[in-house]
């Protein structure tokens, strides 16, 4: 059987990139597979160093799910901490993972490249041992539940290249006591599925270019106001792929609207203003009812932790089960 499975790191509120590159595409596949969608934390934890942010921001997360449309009896929603067959399987992987394959990781070379070009001789300054063994535990997260399935945004198909790489190496050394299965991203490869920031580069909380999934009404209309653009005239005909708001507005308006813009945009005579109130509007009708869900929800904490509690329950029982054969496949049981 299927099993789909994806996380999202809680690092501060989901932002419209999560919600485009995974909640939404995670959510087509509940209801048809086995679905397990998790909260990321521990791999948060590279970055977010306060107990009371990430403490927020695991439950505004998980209720984030929920408002989107999770239904907890028919999708595994849980903690990644709350699993910690995870981590034991980490050490393992860790073990037959060429430390090479770590060196060439994006995140990692980012972080060495950024050092370079601020002149620090010390390439490793600032990178953290958590950053550094980031793919592995994400290969255990996937491995751990027997996935077959990731629905991800395209950032992530690295991460998914060596998750499938280490279940090689697991499988071609052990492969005649326990087998993993292989598993596939689900990845939108078109360069449109990566949902740009308001400075038109991936939208994405390291760059500070996101916008909150669910700011109050009067804040996402200033945030969208807010969206660069260039001195062009209303009257004078404009590229819409060259855009940031005309790209937001072809994720969350349908077809017809889409193509409505494009074309007035490509005659002239539509302004950069009466475009981003289209854009709000747009993304307003798709959020507002989800974002009074999440109000509802974030009000009563105690219901979240509830269901995060009994959806790490029903992920840990079956890791238990993997890490049983795999303890045995490898001689340690
Ligand atoms: P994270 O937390 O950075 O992002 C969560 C998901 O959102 C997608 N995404 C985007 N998609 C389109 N456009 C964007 N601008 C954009 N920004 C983010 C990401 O592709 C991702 O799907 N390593 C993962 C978390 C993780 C995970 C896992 C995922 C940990 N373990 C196991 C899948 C399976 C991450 O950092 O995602």
């Amino acid at each position: 059987a299927n099993t789909y499975l994806t996380g999202i790191k809680p690092t501060g509120d989901f932002h419209l990139g999560n919600y485009i590159g995974a909640i939404k595409p995670a959510l087509a596949a509940s209801g048809e597979y086995d679905t397990y969608y998790f909260i990321a934390d521990y791999h948060a934890l590279n970055t977010v160093k306060d107990a009371d942010e990430l403490r927020h921001s695991i439950r505004s997360g998980a209720a984030t799910w929920l408002a989107c449309g999770l239904d907890p009896e028919r999708t595994v929603l849980y903690q990644q901490s709350r699993v910690p067959e995870t981590f034991e399987l980490t050490t393992i992987l860790s073990a037959l993972t060429p430390k090479g394959l770590m060196n060439r990781a994006h995140a990692y070379k980012a972080a060495r490249d950024r050092n370079t070009e601020a002149g620090i001789t010390d390439l490793d300054a600032g990178v953290n041992m958590g950053l550094f063994n980031y793919p592995i535990l994400m290969a255990a997260d996937i491995l751990v539940m027997e996935s077959t399935h990731v629905p991800v945004g395209r950032d992530q198909s690295q991460h998914l290249e060596y998750t499938a790489d280490i279940a090689g190496y697991f499988n071609h050394r052990y492969g005649t006591g326990y087998t993993f299965p292989v598993p596939k991203g689900v990845i939108d490869d078109s360069d449109a599925s990566i949902l740009p920031g308001v400075d038109g580069r991936k939208m994405s909380k390291s760059y500070d270019n996101h916008i909150p999934l669910f700011l109050p009404q009067n804040k996402l209309k200033k945030a969208i106001r807010r969206i660069p653009t260039d001195s062009t005239p209303v009257e004078d005909p404009k590229n819409p792929d060259a855009s940031v708001p005309f790209q937001l507005l072809t994720h969350f308006a349908d077809a017809d609207k889409v193509a409505e813009v494009r074309g007035r945009l490509e005659a002239g005579g539509m302004g950069w203003g009466e475009l981003k109130n289209e854009l709000f509007e747009a993304v307003e009708a798709e959020l507002a009812p989800k974002r009074e869900r999440y109000e509802e929800l974030m009000a009563e904490p105690e219901r979240i932790d509830e269901i995060l509690k009994a959806g790490s329950e029903r992920a840990r029982e079956r890791a238990c089960r993997v890490l049983a054969r795999v303890r045995a496949a490898i001689g340690a049981a």
